[in-house]
């Protein structure tokens, strides 16, 4: 680490910069926009802690604030185009205040640094995910000789584990466990620009999980890019399930994403065994085609695969799977589609996200091409889709008159007295509220029976 800024002592977790407490007009106001994956919202909560007790306050708008900052993705080129439209907008807003400091974070601005200099030089800051602890410094210089503050340097050995993240409030709260990824897989970009696999250490997460679960969070989230191959010394993932589990006031836990390659009989028992871990399993496939899986270079084949569903189903009673598919990676041919829509129907997911493949500059399949069209890119997509709105249709209503406890997040967003949380397979349940007969307060734990199902959430009445 650098050991050139010393955070100051900050009285713990007293007040969050989604919140700030009086407005100073002294103190920088800084507005922070997140793109992409949970991950990064995790990420932006940290530079908020970082840069609150540097002494910066939030703004709500950008027009309000004094730094801009953009937290990105680069795993699709759609995800980039999303924020180099948006740069367009702030260019205009730096034209009328000059003064106000633009930043891009995260993922684009380790991925593509130098075109992002070129498309816009009116950034003041450039900064990786594994900089963020220097953002004070960065903006302070930022301005000086019209230069831009770039700071894309991976450290393998940055955590962020002593710099508790900023947090958004809420039942649940997402906790990252395990930073980088060291699968390569052809096609993802994520291995280059968030650099090497690294754990943080089981104390920190114990100490921060415990502080929230004082602050009223009743489930946690476990984050990393391959979440599943945590190991931090002698501690692998099942057993840091296990300690969580240890945590008082904390009543669910769940994880995003696990590799299947490091989906272990340990971690497995785990969930079997440890009610405190919720039924519910995210499998990545990408591809149903044994040919594809091996050109994407995932580590497993389809049978591996169907094996160990096949073990979780049994250990795991009731667990609800979902998926990431690729549609269009180079060289799928219609009878390697097909292999994918007829391992949905085999496997039967409650949910996916389907995309269409995108080719990333510095991945190993980069060279190889993209030999299937956006045309037909797009009408697989689409078929795709279809497919799993019909299934998770099917699975919803195979839910209807049995009973589920859900934890109370809130009302529903429909309004009109509605109730809204998550059954343990992290199905949204809407149920009416009875305030007479049981607390239905965020928080909560209610039982409901299911009356109808969509194939995005489940009607309940409170049971
Ligand atoms: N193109 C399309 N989808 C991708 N993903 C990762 N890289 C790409 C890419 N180049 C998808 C994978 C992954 C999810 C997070 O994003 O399905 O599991
Ligand atoms: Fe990307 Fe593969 Fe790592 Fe997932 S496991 S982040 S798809 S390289």
């Amino acid at each position: 680490g650098d050991s050139s800024f010393m955070p100051p002592a900050w009285p713990k977790l007293s007040s969050r910069l989604m919140n700030p407490p009086a407005a100073n007009p002294a103190r920088p106001r800084v507005y922070l926009e997140t793109y992409g994956c949970q991950m990064n919202v995790a990420d932006s909560q940290t530079v908020s802690a970082v840069l609150r007790r540097a002494g910066y306050v939030s703004a709500d708008r950008a027009e309000d604030a004094d730094v801009v900052l953009l937290n990105t993705c680069a795993i699709r080129e759609h995800a980039e185009e999303k924020v180099l439209h948006r740069l367009r907008e702030l260019a205009r807003l730096k034209q009328s205040r000059p003064e106000v400091k633009l930043g891009l974070l995260g993922c684009m601005a380790q991925h593509n640094r130098v075109a992002i200099m070129e498309k816009a030089a009116f950034l003041d800051v450039v900064a990786g995910p594994d900089s963020y602890r220097r953002l004070p410094e960065m903006l302070g210089r930022a301005g000086d000789n019209y230069n831009a503050s770039i700071d894309v340097r991976l450290d393998r050995a940055e955590t962020y584990a002593d710099i508790t993240p900023d947090y958004g409030g809420g039942v649940r709260a997402y906790v990252t466990a395990m930073r980088g990824c060291d699968k390569f897989c052809a096609f993802c970009v994520v291995p280059y620009v968030r650099g090497r696999e690294r754990s943080i250490p089981p104390s920190d997460l114990m100490r921060e999980i415990g502080e929230l679960a004082g602050r009223g969070v009743k489930e946690v989230v476990l984050l990393g890019q391959t979440v599943n191959a945590y190991r931090f010394g002698d501690t692998g993932f099942s057993a840091l399930l296990k300690m969580i589990a240890s945590i008082g006031g904390i009543e669910r836990i769940r994880f995003m994403s696990p590799h299947p390659g490091d989906m272990s009989d340990s971690v497995i028992e785990a969930m079997a065994t440890e009610p405190k871990v919720q039924p519910h399993l995210h499998l990545p496939i990408q591809s149903g085609s044994d040919r594809i899986l091996a050109a994407m270079e995932r580590g497993y084949t389809v049978a591996e695969y169907l094996d160990l569903v096949a073990r979780v189903r049994a250990a795991i009673p009731g667990v609800a799977l979902s998926t990431d598919i690729i549609v269009g990676f180079h060289g799928e041919e219609e009878s390697d589609f097909e292999a994918t829509t007829a391992i949905m129907r085999a496997v039967g997911y409650d949910s996916a996200f389907m995309f269409k493949y995108s080719v990333r500059e510095h991945t190993r399949a980069f060279r190889l091409g993209d030999s299937v069209g956006e045309e037909e890119k797009g009408r697989r997509l689409i078929a795709l889709i279809a497919l799993q709105e019909e299934m998770s249709l099917a699975r919803n209503r195979a839910m209807v008159g049995r009973e589920f406890p859900v934890l109370v997040e809130g009302p529903a967003r429909r309004g009109g007295g509605m109730m809204a949380g998550k059954t343990p397979q992290f199905k949204t349940a809407i149920f009416a509220a009875d305030t007479a007969a049981v607390g239905t307060a965020a928080g909560d734990t209610v039982n409901v029976r299911v009356d109808s199902a969509t194939g995005h959430s489940l009607m309940c009445s409170i049971a």
